[in-house]
């Protein structure tokens, strides 16, 4: 099996490897198209009829999901068994978390125990780096709290390349929950880093302070309306309206949201003939995206829960070797 791009070797020559995954704000665009090259390795060990590799025989990754999850928890059990490794899958429940451990203990206790990789999605913004510092082996975050989701995030700048042929200078439109959205800051660090002219799109309510976003990332622009902001979109990101994180009566209700923010059959006639409709998942479907979109020809999304595997495997195989 030839796994090595050449971007790999360059990149080992330049620079020590990476050990976590925790954003894309410390990627460079070489480090980001790197991953991007070796997906499209593995989506080919994925074509094969026996999708398994050796490559990491041996070693033990622990999925340590502490919110729900379908799409990334189980690409990355399916990455990690493509690439034979050992998998364990901890949510908590029913280990002694509900004890009381501490994540500090819980994390300790998984080193001694010989875990190699720990992913971790929680709740609270920022624990996957506390994680490291208690633990001697890689983490990967996938997703904390509303602060960063990379490897969704590549996984979306994948399917916007395979399908594009390019990410420069392209208009992508991010519309919905911008707010609470871990997967819109980790696409605004990729985005920019690899060339594309991003929109954000949303009610004044769900940006909290637009001077925040254009201070973060001042290439960027901000819109609040939708039909205004699709004008010659090349890429259409819709989010999920976080309807759990909504009590602080940020919108009048979800009927006035989706009247002027939903993504309708109508207002894709103002992007490009080609655009991408892409969504993180979970859909409300009838909320954020109108279900004939979601299943029409623009729609990449099952092709993004697809390519989520082969981004995985590449970042395992990368980051962790
Ligand atoms: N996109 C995403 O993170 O989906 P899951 O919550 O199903 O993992």
């Amino acid at each position: 099996m030839q796994l090595q791009t050449s971007a790999t070797q360059n990149a080992e020559s330049n620079q020590e490897r990476r050990r976590h995954v925790f954003d894309l704000d410390d990627f460079s665009r070489a480090e980001i198209e790197e991953v991007l090259d070796t997906t499209e390795s593995m989506k080919e060990i994925l074509s094969r009829e026996i999708k398994q590799v050796p490559t990491l025989r041996g070693k033990t990754i622990v999925n340590m999901f502490f919110e729900e999850s379908t799409r990334t928890r189980i690409s990355f059990e399916l990455a990690a068994r493509s690439l034979s490794a050992g998998v364990i899958n901890f949510s908590g429940r029913g280990t002694s978390v509900e004890k009381g451990e501490s994540l500090v203990d819980t994390v300790r206790t998984l080193q001694s125990l010989g875990a190699d990789v720990l992913v971790i999605r929680h709740s609270q913004s920022g624990t996957p780096y506390l994680v490291a510092q208690h633990f001697q082996g890689s983490v990967i975050n996938a997703g904390d709290g509303c602060h960063a989701h990379p490897t969704q995030a590549l996984l979306d700048l994948f399917t916007i390349r395979e399908k594009l042929g390019h990410i420069d200078q392209l208009k992508v439109v991010i519309i919905g929950d911008i707010l609470h959205s871990r997967v819109a800051r980790s696409n605004l660090w990729g985005l920019t880093k690899m060339g594309a002219r991003v929109t954000l799109c949303a009610p004044p309510t769900l940006f909290g302070a637009a001077r925040f976003w254009q201070a973060a990332w001042p290439t960027i622009n901000i819109s609040y309306n939708l039909d205004e902001a699709l004008d010659g979109a090349d890429v259409i990101m819709a989010l999920r309206l976080q309807k759990e994180r909504q009590q602080a009566g940020l919108l009048p209700s979800l009927r006035e949201y989706s009247r002027f923010f939903a993504l309708t059959d109508e207002r894709l006639d103002y992007a490009r003939d080609h655009a991408l409709v892409m969504h993180p998942g979970p859909m409300n479907e009838g909320v954020e995206i109108m279900p004939e979109v979601a299943l029409s020809s623009h729609s990449v999304i099952s092709d993004q829960v697809a390519n989520g595997v082969a981004v995985r495997m590449a970042l395992l195989y990368l980051f962790t070797t």
